[in-house]
């Protein structure tokens, strides 16, 4: 984890938040790759989940909701970890993880393990982040930052049902921040307060649950193996009965091995007809389905959620390798093509030759109308080529002297480091292809 840390820091994909202010714990923002590579993610995702689909339709609800939503949905009495606070080091712990702890007296051990240790009783402790709406703050005021994007699909089953005239099964999808004021975050952005949710709520006739749950769980991983995660690194873990959420009829969760251990990538939920049952009861309008011919049900949910956060962390661990090449070190981000935040990079051979330059730039411009591609003329090209491993670029294309006698460039691939030379102005219908092409991950299954 360490090296994916500095890595990212390095090349400006993330960086601690509030960083010249101390920082402020677990909580980060993105520069430039970062940011292109989580819109990737992010369209991958919205084209598996919407744009390829005839039965997924797009949401973006609000993130503040009316507060009896987290009332009717569990979250106001549930959402709770229960926290333990230490009177002699004033640290706060989450008392069912204190094995995964540190207690704040060095040598480092667990919580309660030094003789010193003063734990109180077990508390509940609320994980919604609270705020006011409106001038005056008063408990008629209260709201809350919204802990899942979920409850803004489920309220928005009405509107969804008539306008968008849908009939189960089908589903509605939504992509927003999440908030959630966890007690101990940590391991980068594995675990953080404020993330960003994609979540999909499936709505089928009851007797058809169990068989959607498990296409679903199908779907998830498949998407997975399609950008590049390994196989051996990926599991479905199913929950015993007494680990599920209390809306749940069966929950499970697609592990990856993180450098943590195996932890939950993303969770695949059969919800049953809580949620829809719940906020008819608490709203008092009805949220079901009825058929043309007067057949009228509450649909069942299977959801599948997941935060751009886990998928980062799964894809860049994953990707992450160093190797020496010619007694060369280099590291290199084997990423999915369509998942690399710079698809291309243009690297005119001599910096000062204005006839490399001048080609580099044409097919530059061509190629960033479509595309994320990077012009750099800065250093040896040896570092330019360093410079696009690391940040995951799967093709350089070069321009060199015999560009400016024949109109040819080479390219390099990223992982088998071949070149091959091919007419300038078949670039971008190269590229194309490529992309089209089936990727697999050189390092194996
Ligand atoms: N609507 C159901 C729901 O929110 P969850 O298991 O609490 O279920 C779903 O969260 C997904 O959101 C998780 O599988 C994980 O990918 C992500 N997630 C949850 N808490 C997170 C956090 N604190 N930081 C980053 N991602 C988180």
């Amino acid at each position: 984890m360490d090296q994916i840390v500095s890595l990212s820091r390095r090349r400006g994909f993330v960086f601690p938040s509030s960083e010249i202010y101390g920082g402020l714990g677990s909580t980060y923002d993105y520069g430039h790759y970062g940011v292109l590579l989580k819109n990737n993610i992010r369209q991958r995702w919205f084209e598996a989940m919407v744009l390829e689909r005839d039965d997924i339709v797009a949401l973006d609800s609000a993130v503040i909701l009316h507060p009896r939503v987290w009332e009717a949905s569990g979250h106001v009495e549930g959402f709770t970890d229960p926290l333990v606070d230490c009177r002699t080091c004033k640290l706060r712990f989450r008392a069912d993880k204190l094995e995964d702890s540190q207690c704040g007296r060095k040598p480092s051990k667990h919580p309660g393990e030094f003789s010193e240790c003063d734990l109180t009783e077990p508390r509940q402790f609320n994980l919604m982040f609270q705020t006011t709406v409106g001038p005056v703050e008063d408990s008629g005021s209260r709201a809350f930052l919204r802990p899942e994007t979920a409850q803004g699909i489920f309220i928005n089953f009405k509107n969804v049902l008539q306008i968008a005239r849908r009939r189960p099964p089908f589903g509605i999808a939504q992509i927003g921040r999440s908030f959630r004021n966890e007690i101990t975050p940590g391991n980068f952005l594995f675990r953080v307060r404020e993330f960003e949710q994609m979540e999909m709520e499936f709505f089928v006739p009851p007797p058809d649950s169990d068989r959607w749950y498990r296409y679903w769980i199908d779907q998830r991983l498949g998407w997975y193996l399609r950008y590049g995660l390994r196989r051996s690194r990926l599991r479905v873990r199913e929950h015993g009965p007494e680990e599920r959420s209390h809306y749940s009829r069966g929950t499970s969760d697609i592990e990856y091995e993180y450098p943590i251990g195996w932890s939950e990538l993303e969770g695949v939920a059969n919800r049953g007809d809580f949620d829809l049952t719940r906020h008819t009861e608490y709203s008092t309008t009805k949220l079901e389905y009825v058929g043309p011919d007067g057949e009228r049900y509450v649909p069942h949910v299977i959801e599948p959620a997941v935060s751009l956060e886990r998928i980062i962390v799964a894809m860049l661990v994953d990707a992450y390798d160093e190797e020496v090449v010619g007694e060369r070190e280099r590291t290199v981000l084997r990423l999915h093509p369509e998942i690399a935040p710079v698809t291309a990079a243009i690297l005119p051979l001599i910096a000062k030759d204005e006839g490399m330059v001048s080609k580099a730039r044409t097919l530059y411009e061509e190629l960033r109308k479509r595309r994320s591609v990077e012009y750099d003329d800065n250093g040896a090209i040896g570092r330019r080529y360093r410079r696009q491993d690391e940040i995951g670029t799967p093709w350089a294309f070069t321009i060199d002297e015999q560009t400016l006698s024949d109109d040819t460039v080479t390219v390099r691939d990223r992982d088998s480091l071949a070149q091959e030379r091919l007419p300038i102005g078949g670039v971008r219908a190269w590229l194309d292809d490529a992309l089209e092409r089936d990727w697999k991950t050189p390092k194996g299954d």
